[in-house]
């Protein structure tokens, strides 16, 4: 089974894709943990990306696509993927839906976590990582342009999706356990024994 989980900035699309793969066998591919491990390397497309991500911006749509078309065609996907920000913009989901034609594979299901405006301000606001830092673009000022870029650009493909009525709606503002409950439920998964 492959999924897109979508959803605006802070509304649980890493913490439920790492739930589905701990219970479920399905492999997460977070872009933005990609991106993340990039700068930490150090690598020339990490140096690039951090500059973009601070600010809250996109990275530009052929760098992601390539990343994903090599990330899918990976062995460890093979048993089925989540998709954790991914796509984001209107051609990213196009050519996300070509990539996967080329190989036989299809979305199973386009999950959208829904989460209101002034919950995701105070989730982001309060995340730290494991070392209790913040990330860069929880900055209160960086994530209000996080917020209208998502509605610029990301939210305009939920239609694409809901044409084909692959759009399932989760209520985010339930506690991670519901929604995981819920996003199971929805999708038929039992849990691996
Ligand atoms: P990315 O890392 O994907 O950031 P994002 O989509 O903005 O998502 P977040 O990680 O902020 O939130 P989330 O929905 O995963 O929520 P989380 O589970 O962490 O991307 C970062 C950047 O990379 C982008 O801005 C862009 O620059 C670049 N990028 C990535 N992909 C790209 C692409 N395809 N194209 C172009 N550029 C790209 O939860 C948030 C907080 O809420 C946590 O503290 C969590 O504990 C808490 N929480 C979660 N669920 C609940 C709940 N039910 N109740 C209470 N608290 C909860």
């Amino acid at each position: 089974m492959n999924i897109i989980l979508l959803g605006p900035p802070g509304a649980g699309k890493g913490t439920q894709a790492k739930r589905l793969e701990e219970h479920y066998g399905l492999r997460q591919i977070s872009t933005g943990d990609m991106l993340r491990a990039e700068v930490a390397a150090g690598t020339p497309l990490g140096k690039d990306a951090k500059a973009v991500m601070d600010k809250g911006l996109f990275i530009p749509d052929p760098i992601m696509i390539g990343m994903i078309k090599s990330r899918i065609a990976q062995p460890d996907c093979a048993r089925g993927f989540i998709l954790d920000g991914f796509p984001r913009t209107e051609s990213q989901a196009q050519a996300l839906d070509v990539m996967l034609a080329e190989k036989n594979m299809t979305i199973d299901a386009v999950l959208l976590l829904e989460v209101n405006s002034d919950q995701l301000v105070e989730r982001l606001a309060s995340r730290r990582g494991p070392d209790g830092s913040r990330r860069a673009d929880d900055e209160p000022d960086t994530v209000r342009k996080r917020l209208k870029i998502y509605d610029e650009q990301t939210a305009p493909i939920l239609p694409y999706y809901k044409k084909e009525g692959r759009l399932r709606r989760i209520d985010g503002m339930q506690s991670v356990e519901v929604v995981e409950q819920e996003i199971a439920k929805a999708l038929g998964l039992e849990k691996a024994s």
